[in-house]
């Protein structure tokens, strides 16, 4: 059994995602451990996303993060982290497999709906950060 982090981001709960996003991990029958309704600062945001300060989309994407309340959950499972990245599908929706939350329903690449950690360190890093 692993945990991992999901979010939903802005862009789901502003299109109306969310119940549509969650029955696709449930689908997979991944257990819900966790769930809230988050409107994160920018420090918790900027541990998040540390690995990405300084590029050139940083700012833009913590405008995006900023600009509305996500939803953080905790899915667990054998192989969590790994299949809550296949369900969620590549970062660029124009790359991402149809099937998948990003294929099917995301917008752009900053506008990809979810986020789900990609490492056991990862998961184990951002669950203490948002739980
Ligand atoms: O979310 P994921 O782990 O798939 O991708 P990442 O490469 O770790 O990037 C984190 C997030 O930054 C992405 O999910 C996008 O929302 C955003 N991003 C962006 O806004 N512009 C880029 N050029 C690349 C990523
Ligand atoms: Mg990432």
């Amino acid at each position: 059994m692993e945990d991992t982090l999901v979010l939903i981001k802005p862009d789901g709960l502003k299109n109306h995602l969310v119940g549509e996003i969650i029955k696709r991990y449930e689908q997979d029958a991944l257990d819900i451990k966790n769930m809230k309704l988050v409107a994160p600062d920018e420090k918790l945001l900027s541990l998040h996303y540390e690995e990405h300060i300084g590029r050139d989309y940083f700012k833009d994407l913590m405008d995006f993060m900023l600009s509305g309340s996500l939803i953080a959950l905790v899915l667990s499972g054998d192989n969590a982290i790994e299949r809550v990245r296949a369900i969620n599908g590549k970062t660029n929706p124009k790359e991402a497999d149809k099937g998948t939350i990003r294929g099917d329903l995301a917008e752009d690449l900053r506008h990809n709906l979810v986020h789900g950690s990609d490492s056991k360190d990862s998961a184990l890093r951002e669950l203490a950060l948002w739980f």
